[in-house]
C-alpha cells in the first residue's frame, strides 16, 4: 500500500465487515467526553451545525434531537449513519478535502477523529473556520498515542508503536504529533476563547478500548507484517494481551479543543 492511499479507500472503509462494530465501540468509549466538551459551547435550537465525518452519527443526533439544533452531517460514505433523518438532521456524502460550504454559514462545526487521518489537517482547520459565522465555534477532537512508547509491556509498546507508524506511512494519519499540539492549530487559524480538555482511556484486557485497538490493528496487520515492522507472532501476542482480563495499561488520550471565530 503506497502513501497515496487515503482513509476509507480500503483501510477503515465503511464497507469492511468490522467497521460498524469498530465505530460503535469507539462511540461508546468516547461519546461522554465529547458531549461534555460540546456542552461547554451551549448549543442552541436556532444554531446551524455541521458535523464532518459523522460516522455512525451519535454526536449529530444529540445536537439535533437533544439540543434541537439544525444539523448537517457529512461523511465520505454515509452507509453507517444510524439516526433517522428528520427535518433538522440531514446526512450528505461530502469530502472535506475537495468540497466546500459557503463562508460564514455555520454556528458550530464539529470534527471528531477525522482531521488526525487527513494529511491536509492544518489547512482543513483554516478551511472550516471560514465556514463559521462570526461568533460561531469549531470543536475538534483527536487522539494522541503519547503513552504507548513508555509502556512497561514490550509487546504493547512495540506493536502499537509499529501500528501508529504504519498508519502514518500508509494513509497519512498523525496520532503522534497532531492532537498533542492542541489547541495550537485552532489558535493559528485565528480562533479565540479557546478551550481544551483531554480524556485518558485506559486499556483493560477484554475491555472497550482493547477491542477497538484489536479491530484497528487487524486491518493494518498485513501491511505491518509485509514491511517487516512486526511479525505474525507479535500480532498474535498483542491480541492475546488485549483479550487477557489481567492486562491493564494506559491507552489513548483523546484531546478536544474548541474556539470561536471573532471576525
Ligand atoms: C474514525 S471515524 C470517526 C467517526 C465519527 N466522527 C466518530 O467520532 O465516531 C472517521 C470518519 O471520518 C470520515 N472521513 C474520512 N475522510 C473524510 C473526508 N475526506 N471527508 C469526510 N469524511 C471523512 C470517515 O468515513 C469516518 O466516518
Amino acid at each position: 500500500m503506497n502513501a497515496e492511499h487515503r482513509y476509507g479507500d480500503v483501510l477503515y472503509s465503511h464497507q469492511q465487515d468490522s467497521e460498524l462494530t469498530r465505530l460503535t465501540l469507539l462511540g461508546r468509549l468516547t461519546n461522554e467526553h465529547t458531549l461534555r466538551c460540546l456542552g461547554e459551547l451551549r448549543p442552541r435550537p436556532e444554531w446551524r451545525c455541521l458535523e464532518i465525518g459523522a460516522g455512525t452519527g451519535h454526536i449529530a443526533s444529540v445536537l439535533a434531537h437533544e439540543y434541537g439544533a439544525t444539523v448537517l452531517a457529512t461523511d465520505l460514505d454515509t452507509s453507517l449513519f444510524a439516526p433517522e433523518q428528520t427535518s433538522n438532521l440531514r446526512i450528505i456524502e461530502h469530502d472535506i478535502t475537495t468540497e466546500s460550504f459557503p463562508d460564514g454559514h455555520f454556528d458550530l462545526i464539529v470534527a471528531r477523529y477525522v482531521f488526525e487521518h487527513l494529511r491536509e489537517r492544518d489547512d482543513l482547520v483554516r478551511k472550516t473556520v471560514r465556514w463559521l459565522r462570526p461568533g460561531g465555534s469549531l470543536l475538534v477532537e483527536d487522539f494522541s498515542d503519547c503513552v504507548f512508547d513508555s509502556s512497561p509491556n514490550e509487546i504493547y509498546a512495540q506493536v502499537m508503536g509499529a501500528f501508529f507508524r504504519t498508519l502514518t506511512e500508509t494513509i497519512g494519519s498523525d496520532i503522534t504529533y497532531w492532537a498533542r499540539r492542541f489547541p495550537q492549530p485552532l489558535a493559528a487559524a485565528g480562533l479565540r476563547d479557546i478551550g481544551v480538555d483531554a480524556a485518558l482511556y485506559p486499556c483493560y484486557g477484554g475491555g472497550l478500548l482493547a477491542e477497538i485497538l484489536r479491530l484497528s490493528v487487524d486491518q493494518l496487520a498485513p501491511s505491518m507484517i509485509s514491511t517487516g515492522s512486526v511479525t505474525e507472532t507479535q500480532i498474535r501476542e498483542l491480541n492475546a494481551l488485549l483479550a487477557d482480563p489481567d492486562f491493564f495499561d494506559l491507552g489513548l488520550i483523546s484531546v478536544a479543543a474548541w474556539g470561536r471565530r471573532v471576525g
